[in-house]
């Protein structure tokens, strides 16, 4: 049987379409290889937000040709396939097949071809797809990414997205159910719902509130979670689902960007600095306790020192629990590239090292003062480096705890005795709240 082996970067949604190609050659008699060499056909999964990523695919790709065997195929899909289309088989010259995320019901035809010897590149947008019908393959675990929504209507001026992923759909409320309700008969417990801006989701009859509560209310859900959301689609209707679903995990992602106003315009972000805080206060006050975490690009073009400080002073001001911060990569379609007042790279460097140490000083207080404390985790399997086990809060926060490894996919109870400033260490109490081990 011939053997197929994924390299996936980017975010979840590529971990979700990953899965789905996995099922789609698997319909075609293809097996899963963790190997490149004992591979048949290798694919990449790509990203397009920042030149960074792309830059690591390209180098992924020249080690990757190695072990394409005679007869073999090398694909790349996903968005950066998407973005450079046929212009990635002319600069790889052994690519054999380039498919953007709309196309991926031609991958079985494609690497017949490719086979045979042709090259092609298929970046067709298919503005109703959800391949529903396609079986995703899922190693099935207590976790599950669920795509809801496909593509982006937004037009964030600095971000590549909506050029790669095509018009915003919705997959319907009740397809969505059912896909949750096979994984709960299989033993998923806990589901993240994936789109660009989830909560913007809308079927045309239900709105985010409703599939909230829908998929909240499947038997067996345990954890509830989604990414990501814009911050200016939590509606009323949104935060009461929220805090009504009690399977709603008690962490919102929100990116924020920057958190001056002037630059956040400049942006196309449908918010001010007053506006994120808005929904800020409007989270914290329905979901009490809940976590924040975000993304801020600094050195976006024309960012001021003013500009930054008012970036660095919400990040204050909010307390996240986590920031991801990334210097402006200038995508090469979008409509920021055509600004050109440009921040000097070793500015947008020296700004980006600042407000990391500003995050990660506050994440830290954050997570000092919970030492002690005691939560539920689900285990989600080993640790990255260690022999102890990682396992995961509601409110999204890491723990590390020494267990068997049978534990993995089950729910424990556990105080945390120490922290890194952004993960923890913990002990297993058993149900009586003794401690165990
Ligand atoms: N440059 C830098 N960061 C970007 N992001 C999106 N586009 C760019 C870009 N051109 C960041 C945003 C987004 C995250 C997924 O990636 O912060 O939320």
């Amino acid at each position: 049987m011939p053997r197929i082996y994924i390299d996936t970067y980017g975010c979840q949604m590529n971990v979700a379409d990953s899965e789905l190609l996995f099922g789609l050659l698997g319909a075609e008699g293809f097996v899963r290889t963790g190997d490149p060499a004992d591979a048949d056909v290798l694919l990449v999964n790509t990203c397009a937000v920042r030149d960074h990523a792309e830059q690591r695919v390209l180098g992924r790709l020249g080690e990757l040709k190695r072990f394409k065997r005679e007869g073999g195929v090398l694909g790349v899909v996903g968005c950066m396939a998407q973005r450079l289309g046929p212009r990635l088989l002319e600069r790889v010259p052994q690519v054999d097949l380039v498919i953007g995320p709309d196309g991926y019901r031609s991958l079985p035809e494609l690497v017949g071809r490719a086979r045979l010897g042709e090259r092609a590149a298929e970046t067709e947008f298919r503005g109703w797809e959800h391949y529903e019908d396609v079986p995703v393959a899922r190693d099935h675990g207590a976790s599950a990414f669920v795509t809801v929504q496909r593509g982006c209507d937004y037009r964030c001026t600095f971000c590549v997205v909506p050029m790669t992923r095509g018009p915003e759909r919705s997959r319907t409320l009740s397809d969505v159910v059912r896909e949750v309700r096979d994984l709960a008969a299989r033993g998923t417990t806990e589901v993240t719902l994936l789109g660009q801006t989830v909560n913007s989701y809308h079927d045309g009859v239900h709105d985010f509130a409703d599939l909230l509560r829908a998929v909240g209310a499947v038997d067996g859900i345990r954890r509830l979670r989604f990414t990501s959301p814009y911050p200016t689609d939590f509606t009323d209707r949104v935060l009461a689902a929220m805090a009504e679903t009690p399977a709603v995990c008690e962490h919102v992602h929100l990116p924020m960007q920057s958190g001056s106003s002037r630059v956040l315009k400049r942006m196309r972000r449908r918010y001010t600095r007053e506006g994120y805080l808005e929904v800020v206060r409007a989270l914290r006050a329905r979901v009490p306790g809940i976590t924040l975490s975000t993304d801020i690009i600094v050195g976006f073009p024309g960012e001021t020192e003013e500009d930054f400080a008012e970036t660095v002073s919400l990040v204050q001001e909010v307390g996240f629990d986590e920031a991801y911060t990334f210097k402006y990569s200038p995508r090469e379609g979008t409509p920021a590239v055509r600004l050109h007042d440009h921040v000097p790279d070793a500015v947008a460097g020296e700004r980006l090292e600042r407000l990391i140490a500003v995050a990660r000083g506050i994440a830290r207080q954050r997570n000092v003062v919970l030492v002690g404390r005691t939560e539920e985790v689900l285990v989600e399997g080993p640790a990255k480096r260690g022999r102890l086990l990682q396992t995961r809060t509601r409110g999204n926060r890491i723990v590390l705890v020494d267990g068997p490894g049978d534990w993995i996919g089950s729910y424990r109870r556990v105080r945390l005795t120490g922290t890194t400033g952004s993960t923890f260490t913990g002990w297993p109490l058993d149900r009586e709240g003794v401690l165990v081990g």
